[in-house]
């Protein structure tokens, strides 16, 4: 059984809007590619429980519906003009009708949710979509300040890692599980180390392989765990400087990002990240063995080692 065809086809097939721009800018995101972590953790947690997979697969096509809603808002709100190798849909379409769409995909995930799930997975969902928001508006607040590493957690746990969480309780919930908290933890933690991975290739990656520019976080003002892990070998006030910048020169900002990385800023993050990933490996090997969360297992390793 090829659970990633099947989620494919379901992707396509429930984005079925009357308005044929709401289609072609929906069209255009989920197109694009994508990993679809969140629909095969969503669906291998409900399989490593006990339940038929393919029966998450809706709620798990619902979270990747959240996923791409908040993608689409995410680039309007960044600014952003490159998403999964190509121009993003903000950019394409307006950052109107990028917004709309978002919403109407919002609204199709609960949707999905009220007829192939429970309120108690609803109730989860809205409350990761909620904190999201909350999350995103948090990091907006910062935009151009050197925060602590407490308040970049706070951050990151909000705009990535509750949905993680989501995706793992709610697929339990599908198989059957009552173990709900420990699979959300588990997502928590997956989340954690995935968004560090994030901010590690916006420093170090390969634009060719995630489909995004490098240097965007700084170009924003935004002081992520690469910078802040190698902060006391800098000059504070200087790096502070650069990021409240409204319009940063293409130098400053490659010069500080190659500082960082000659620091050990992206090595240090890896390591973060590495023992995020230790404490979700921990929590998953608590559950039963089978060969769903052998899956999964090597899904959380390639979190990781992830260069896209
Ligand atoms: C990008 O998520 C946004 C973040 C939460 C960092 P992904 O890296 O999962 O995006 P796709 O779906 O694979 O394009
Ligand atoms: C992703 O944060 C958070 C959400 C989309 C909710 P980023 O702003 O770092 O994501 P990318 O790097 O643009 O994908
Ligand atoms: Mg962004
Ligand atoms: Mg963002
Ligand atoms: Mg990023």
């Amino acid at each position: 059984m090829d659970l990633l065809r099947i989620i494919e086809e379901r992707l396509t097939g429930e984005l079925n809007p009357k308005v044929k721009l709401v289609l072609e800018t929906g069209r255009y995101l989920i197109d694009g590619g994508g990993k679809r972590l969140r629909p095969l953790l969503t669906a291998l947690a409900c399989g490593m429980c006990g339940g038929d997979p393919q029966r998450a697969i809706p709620l798990g096509v619902g979270l990747e519906y959240i996923h791409a809603a908040s993608l689409l808002h995410d680039d309007v709100v960044d600014g952003a003009s490159r998403r999964r190798g190509r121009t993003s849909a903000n950019v394409i379409f307006g950052n109107g009708t990028a917004v709309l769409t978002g919403d109407y995909m919002y609204a199709k995930a609960l949707h999905l949710f009220t007829t192939y799930g429970t309120v108690e997975m609803i109730r989860r969902v809205s409350e990761a979509v909620m904190e999201m928001a909350e999350a995103q508006v948090l990091e907006l607040s910062k935009i151009g300040d050197l925060i602590s590493e407490e308040e970049y957690f706070r951050i990151i746990d909000g705009k990535t890692a509750v949905l993680f969480g989501a995706c793992m309780a709610v697929g339990g919930m599908a198989g059957g599980s009552t173990e709900e908290d420990k699979l959300h933890r588990i997502g928590l933690h997956l989340g954690r180390a995935f968004q560090l991975i994030d901010d590690l290739l916006d420093y170090a990656g390969d634009p060719e392989k995630t489909g995004k520019p490098v240097g965007n976080d700084l170009r924003e003002g935004k002081a992520t765990y690469p910078l802040l892990s190698v902060l006391d070998s800098l000059d504070r006030e200087e790096v502070e400087n650069l990021l409240k910048r409204i319009d940063p020169s293409q130098g400053s900002i490659e010069e500080l990002r190659r500082k960082v990385i000659e620091l050990g800023g992206d090595r240090r993050t890896r390591e973060r990240a590495q023992q995020e990933l230790g404490r979700a490996l921990d929590l998953l090997r608590s559950f039963p063995r089978n060969s769903y969360r052998d899956e999964l297992e090597r899904i959380m390793e390639f979190v990781i080692l992830r260069e896209l």
